[in-house]
């Protein structure tokens, strides 16, 4: 569904919506709005367009064009109406033949130092000083060319994204502005007075700037100084389709502009519930690889993974696959197939898989990559509150007064949240961050005030106790709120166990390696009247004890009164865009859809009759379990949806051993990633811009991902799975993606009220949307907990297995960075390898120096599982002890030695802590080059067909 392109309302200065109202005459029609409103704004709600140039609704007003000007009665002078705010009995004329006289001198200036070659401008069109001139009636000139101007200025090319063409820059300074209030980052300066002024990257160009390339100057600026690429390259778009980011949990809504079926840009829609216009680099950007070169769309099969691969149609490579799963179960039986999705797919796409495995494989082997993140928060949220979800809504954060980051990186994993939170830390609210990494957030303006509680990797569960210690010990308990909302039995067990003197600071901070009277401080902050909330990531849930740890967490904020309210609440920042989507629809083997147990008669048979199965009562097997069996020989096929398992997953030998083992493995991706070297049938994925369906981003916002161009393989992910199910013999019949939400909300209650309809209505909705909440729930457990009561847990802190010693003295955590997604399977086939071509690992520079090794160095990474190397960083971000990386490049190997510990409720692997030894390399680790000869060799057979 393509809308043409329609620009949206630019109200000049933000709305107000607060009461008291204002009652004011605006060219002799009386209106009322909001105290506080600009008049500029107040025009424009009264339909009139006041001419602005340094003016737009998502920056705060500043008054330096004078364009546009209006006369108050009473008033002397010509007061902007950008800065001006209404006044009761206030009378304004907007026009008239002096205001006229006025904002043509005003736009005569502009013009006489700017470029005049409109008909071969970029932004020819889409140019909001063209739009003024004529607006203004400007129809001459009088200063010509000859006296100082600005027409030489070279342009800086060197963002991959976009263009700053400084002859064009009318120095209205929106660009600065939108790189501070909007994101925080204060890349930008006007440099100079007067005539000299001009935009400045701090002296150096885009690329060696501060910049972050999240495009909200771009997205800001009136004219043509800095555009995108594309647009230069193609043209303005002509079309839009309102469609939802496939990167990471914040899921930011994009209008995806469009010139026939080329996605011209992405631009951050302003009525998007989670982003409010803003984006980062990935999403505004990063989009390029749905039609790289690399995309496979043809389907292929082979007998063995030594052999080519045969392109074949997508009926063949379907009837392929299902006669394998058959000849599988019918001589290994049933339970030796099984299914992984992925938390990239769509919720219906998700929820078809689990479908496809519970009622066509007849076993409940499904699982899904959140496997491998946020299992704990499922499983602990779960237990304490009664849901498995975040509690409230990105908004929030504008009223929260301190905030508790536990090892998440906002400003790298989740960018656009990253810009709110910093946006309130410029209001005053106090910063925590628990984390073995000093983290940028650290260092933005105003968060330079906040704690650093850097404690070793694997003690999480010994800081949150301590900091529980101290607020018990203290009496900074909400008592009442606790007596009202909270089993008490389970409190006073919690109480008396935290109070233990081995439960201080003191003697738990010999553990984390915090100073005690820094975690007393930061039990204190936390614990002040007012709202707090936690914020976390990973570093929380990939641990052995990461359940622990999300229910210590949920302790501490029951125990304060902090949920339940705006401002407060426990917030996993979820990594993948559709994280939370992907454990809603059942992807877990004991699930079906909305957390409901396979052992449960009755949800057994409301999803059987529904669909007409009898389904299996025992819980199937998780990710971890499957490879193992495969490896002892019984579980033999796999149907992978949009996961990489052999480059995401642990212990990386591990994994592709067991699929090695496999007799059947069938990938369905966009590329020939990792996995799929060890597949058998390769079905060919479709790009989010491909298809329809939902997302659903860490505040448990449902968001519409629209088909905005045509799949290039001919078919939407969810139509391979049904195709997939009928040559097995269980009837799908679905037409479109909004027919499966339509089953989901009818067997889903938190569901119940959802529909395409009603997303298109709402642009997004927050689960539970249901009769008592029909346009969904911002904040959860407001008067009462999900559970009925909060459910306090003893949380002992239990040391990992993974122990440093003599041989592995060092601890690796990992972590991701702003320009890449995960494995970087997308964002590697974009210009965002610009920014980081290769993962390196940070070192201490104590242990680099105890080692002999330099900044760039080869090192060798050994652990417990295995041995890599990558070129090294050295750096005080981490801590002594301490070393880390990324891991999005598969030839890295990071997960060639993370170990196969894991969280003890749910099985998400420890990825955040494997004891290492570092040294000098001479050359690249064995795997590496066993690696590169195996992928090599892939790449060979996919291409021997093609030739
Ligand atoms: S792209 Fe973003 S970070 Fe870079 S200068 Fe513009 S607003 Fe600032
Ligand atoms: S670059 Fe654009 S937004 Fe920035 S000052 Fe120049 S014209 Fe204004
Ligand atoms: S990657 Fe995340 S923060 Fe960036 S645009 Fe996409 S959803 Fe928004
Ligand atoms: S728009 Fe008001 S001064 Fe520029």
């Amino acid at each position: 569904m393509s809308m043409s392109l329609t620009k949206p309302v630019d109200y000049g200065t933000p709305l107000k919506t607060t009461e008291p109202t204002i009652t004011l005459e605006i060219d002799g029609s009386e209106l009322t709005v909001p105290e506080g409103t600009s008049i500029m704004a107040a025009a424009k709600i009264n339909g009139t367009s006041i001419p602005k140039l340094c003016a737009t609704d998502s920056l705060d007003p500043f008054g330096s064009c004078r364009l546009c000007l209006v006369e108050i009665e009473g008033r002397k002078g010509y007061p902007a109406s950008c800065t001006t705010p209404v006044s009761e009995n206030m009378k304004v004329r907007t026009q008239t033949p002096k205001l006229e006289e006025l904002r043509r001198g005003v736009m005569e200036l502009y013009i006489s130092d700017h470029p005049l070659d409109c008909l071969t401008c970029a932004a020819n069109g889409d140019c909001e000083l063209q739009d003024m001139a004529g607006a203004v009636g400007l129809r001459e000139v009088r200063y010509g060319y000859d006296g100082e101007n600005h027409l030489d200025a070279v342009k800086d090319e060197t963002n991959p994204y976009f263009t700053f063409d400084p002859s064009k820059c009318i120095v209205c300074s929106r660009c600065v502005r939108a790189c501070e209030e909007v994101q925080g980052t204060y890349a930008l300066t006007i440099d100079g007075r007067g005539f000299d002024s001009k935009v400045s990257s701090g002296n150096k160009d885009f690329m060696d700037s501060e910049c972050v390339s999240c495009g909200a100057c771009v997205q800001a600026c009136p004219t043509a100084t800095l555009i995108e690429k594309t647009v230069i390259d193609h043209g303005i778009p002509d079309s839009s389709v309102t469609t939802t980011c496939a990167y990471c949990g914040v899921g930011c809504s994009f209008n995806a502009e469009m010139k026939g079926d080329q996605v011209i840009r992405m631009v951050p829609n302003k009525d998007g519930g989670a982003n409010h216009g803003h984006s980062c680099v990935k999403g505004r950007f990063a989009w390029g690889y749905a039609t790289h070169k690399d995309r496979i769309t043809t389907p292929m099969i082979r007998k063995s993974i030594d052999d080519p691969w045969k392109e074949v149609t997508m009926e063949e490579a379907i009837n392929y696959a299902a006669s394998e799963l058959k000849r599988l179960q019918e001589k290994y039986g049933r339970n030796s197939v099984g299914g992984i999705t992925s938390s990239r797919c769509t919720n219906e796409e998700t929820y078809l898989v689990q479908k496809l495995v519970r009622a066509a494989f007849g076993n409940n082997n499904v699982d899904t990559c959140a496997r491998v993140c946020h299992s704990p928060t499922g499983y602990g949220l779960k237990a304490t509150l009664g849901e498995s979800s975040g509690t409230q809504d990105f908004d929030s954060i504008k009223e929260t007064d301190v905030a508790v980051i536990i090892g998440a990186n906002p400003t790298d994993g989740h960018p656009v949240f990253a810009s709110h939170m910093k946006r309130r830390l410029r209001d005053g609210m106090k910063l925590i961050v628990i984390d073995p990494r000093e983290i940028d957030i650290l260092h933005t303006v105003h968060g330079n005030g906040g704690l650093h509680l850097q404690l070793k990797p694997g003690t999480n569960v010994a800081m949150i106790t301590s900091i529980a210690h101290v607020i018990v010990t203290e009496g900074r308990c909400q008592e009442q709120y606790i007596n009202d909302r909270c089993e008490l039995d389970s409190y006073e067990m919690w109480k008396e166990f935290v109070s233990r003197k081995e439960n201080s600071p003191e003697v738990l901070g010999l553990e984390t390696g915090v100073d005690p009277k820094l975690i007393r401080e930061a039990a204190r902050m936390y614990a002040e009247p007012g709202n707090s909330a936690f914020y976390y990531g990973l570093g929380v849930t990939e641990h052995s004890q990461g359940t622990t740890m999300v229910m210590g967490i949920a302790n501490l904020a029951m125990a304060t009164g902090n949920l339940g309210k705006n401002g407060a609440g426990v917030n996993p920042l979820r990594g993948q865009n559709n994280v939370q989507g992907a454990c809603d629809m059942g992807s877990f083997p004991h699930e079906f859809p909305g957390y409901r147990h396979v052992s449960d008669q009755a949800t057994r048979d409301l999803f059987g009759n529904h669909w007409g199965v009898k389904l299996d009562h025992e819980p199937g097997l998780r990710i971890p379990n499957m490879l193992d069996f495969a490896i002892d020989g019984m579980f033999k096929g796999i149907y992978i949806e949009g996961e990489d398992i052999a480059q995401s997953d642990p212990n990386t030998k591990h994994v592709t051993h067991a699929l090695k083992e496999m007799e059947c493995v069938i990938v369905q991706d966009l590329f020939l990633n990792e996995t799929a070297m060890y597949a058998h049938v390769f079905l060919p994925g479709s790009s989010f811009l491909e298809k329809s369906g939902t997302f659903t981003n860490a505040e448990r916002r449902i968001s519409p991902v629209r088909r905005v161009m045509a799949p290039k393989n001919g078919y939407e992910d969810w139509e391979i799975t049904q195709m997939l199910s009928n040559a097995l013999g269980y009837k799908m019949e679905y037409s479109s993606a909004s027919e499966i939400l339509d089953e989901i909300a009818e067997l889903t209650p938190t569901f119940k009220g959802v529909s395409w309809a009603k997303l298109k209505e709402l642009g997004s909705i927050q689960w539970p949307c249901d009769d008592a909440n029909p346009t969904g729930t911002p904040i959860m457990h407001v008067n009462e907990f999900v559970r009925g009561k909060g459910k306090f847990w003893i949380t002992e802190y239990i040391p990992t297995d993974e122990k440093v010693n003599g041989r592995f003295p060092l601890i690796l955590t990992t972590g991701r960075i702003l320009s890449h997604y995960n494995v970087g399977a997308q964002t590697r086939r974009t210009k965002n390898s610009e920014w980081h071509k290769q993962d390196l690992l940070e070192i201490h520079p104590t242990d680099a120096e105890a080692r002999g090794i330099n900044d760039g160095d080869l090192v060798n990474i050994k652990s417990r599982a295995g041995h890599t190397s990558l070129s090294c960083r050295i750096t005080e971000r981490v801590q002594p002890g301490v070393v880390y990386t990324t891991f999005h490049h598969p030839w890295s190997g990071a997960n060639v030695i993370t170990t196969e510990n894991s969280d003890w409720a749910t099985n998400c692997p420890e990825f955040k802590v494997t004891a290492v030894e570092i040294s000098l390399a001479v050359e690249h680790s064995e795997w590496q080059k066993q690696y590169e000869k195996f992928s090599d060799t892939q790449k060979t057979l996919v291409e021997q067909f093609s030739l």
